[in-house]
């Protein structure tokens, strides 16, 4: 790692803390805005999140359309007709206030308002010409991290994949993350988006192209997950708790924004692509097992993963500390009540070929992965998380 020459990205404006939704308005403001296009949900709406942000806005002078009607876990086709009200309306500005589905919308939105073509043209690294609209976006999940990272994720259809866009020039210009946007998160929201924040954590941390910047916030999230996220699942309106799953949220996504996902995402998007199984409890279900197979590649990062989830490593062998990490976050996912094992959510025997072909197609996330992963291995994986 020493001497490795990295960027390091993030959103120009990060604002966290309870109650930073309402600076929505001022930050729309500082980007000239005239007419914001407001992405939510209906559920949102429903509890006036919506209506706070939009108030906000308005009280700068900027007109506000709202649009509400985002698919979850959003297909590449579904952003045209999202595109087009932006554009008919004029907005010059996105904000996103909802889960990864609606703020990898906004993203694929504010971009296309800013270049040629459609969704499917960007699917791949580094395709996007230029910065699109500007964006603020402001996560009510607690998971994610799309708040930060350079990533969007799409479902297409004809191929059964999730597939990317990954450019620096879709990463916000403003994140905001307020906890107390997070504290009607369902339980099973809660566990399924924190574990998919370790996921990122755990990834970041131990990916080849971890820096000693990126490790700052991925261990931290690391530590704040092991730390909160009981909690956060148990009662949803412990505020202390909340707040620290946003922060490990945004920190694991700030990690896997410079350092990228691995293994357990390469494992877990055929399981959604091809079984439309949640992101969350996809990467929940190949967690354990992806770590297991990667803690041969780095026993002292795996071991400092374990350390930062409190489990008592002093005096263990690197070896023994590192299997640790692996036992802690399988009881971690078990606690909040996620499936442990594929078949529980459907997957048999005979899904394995395809999972093995689907996974192996995930080369961007090969490529930060610390272990070479062929196909067999892949496979072996495969059935011991079945
Ligand atoms: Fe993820």
């Amino acid at each position: 790692m020493a001497g490795k020459v990295a960027a390091f990205r993030v959103p120009c404006q990060i604002i966290f803390g309870n109650g930073a939704a309402d600076r929505v308005g001022e930050e729309a403001k500082r980007f000239g805005a005239t007419h914001a296009f407001v992405l939510s949900d209906p559920n949102l709406q429903k509890l006036g999140v919506t209506e706070r942000i939009v108030a906000s806005i308005s009280s700068q002078g900027i007109r506000p359309t709202v649009y509400t009607g985002i698919e979850f876990e959003p297909s590449v086709q579904s952003i045209a007709p999202v595109l087009s009200v932006a554009k008919e309306a004029g907005c010059d500005l996105v904000v996103g206030l909802g889960g990864g589905s609606t703020l990898d919308t906004a993203k694929a939105v504010a971009m296309l308002l800013g270049n040629t073509g459609q969704t499917e043209d960007y699917l791949g690294i580094g395709l996007v010409k230029q910065r699109g609209a500007p964006s603020i976006l402001m996560p009510t999940t607690g998971g994610t991290g799309a708040e930060v990272t350079p990533n969007a994720l799409f479902y297409v259809p004809a191929a059964r994949e999730k597939k990317a866009i990954v450019s620096p020039h879709i990463i916000p210009d403003v994140a905001i993350v307020d906890p107390a946007l997070t504290v009607t998160v369902s339980p099973a929201v809660t566990a399924a988006t924190g574990i998919d924040a370790l996921s990122h954590a755990v990834e970041a941390y131990t990916s080849l192209n971890a820096t000693p910047l990126t490790d700052l916030y991925s261990l931290e999230a690391v530590r704040l997950i092991g730390a909160h996220m009981r909690t956060a699942v148990a009662n949803g309106n412990d505020l202390e708790a909340r707040e620290g799953m946003a922060r490990a949220s945004l920190y694991a996504g700030i990690g896997i924004g410079n350092a990228g996902t691995n293994i357990v995402h390469a494992l877990a998007y055929p399981l959604q692509g091809q079984h439309r199984i949640t992101h969350g409890v996809a990467n929940s279900l190949l967690l354990p097992y992806g770590m297991q197979y990667n803690a041969l590649s780095n026993l002292l990062k795996f071991a400092s993963v374990a350390e930062a989830l409190g489990e008592p490593v002093a005096g263990l062998s690197p070896r023994d500390a590192a299997a640790r990490s692996v036992e802690a976050c399988r009881l971690l996912s078990q606690d909040v009540g996620i499936p442990q094992k594929m078949h529980e959510v459907g997957i048999r025997p005979d899904h394995i070929n395809d999972l093995v072909e689907g996974a192996m197609k995930m080369t961007r996330l090969w490529a930060n992965n610390p272990r070479v992963v062929r196909p067999d291995d892949a496979r072996a994986i495969f059935e011991r998380a079945l």
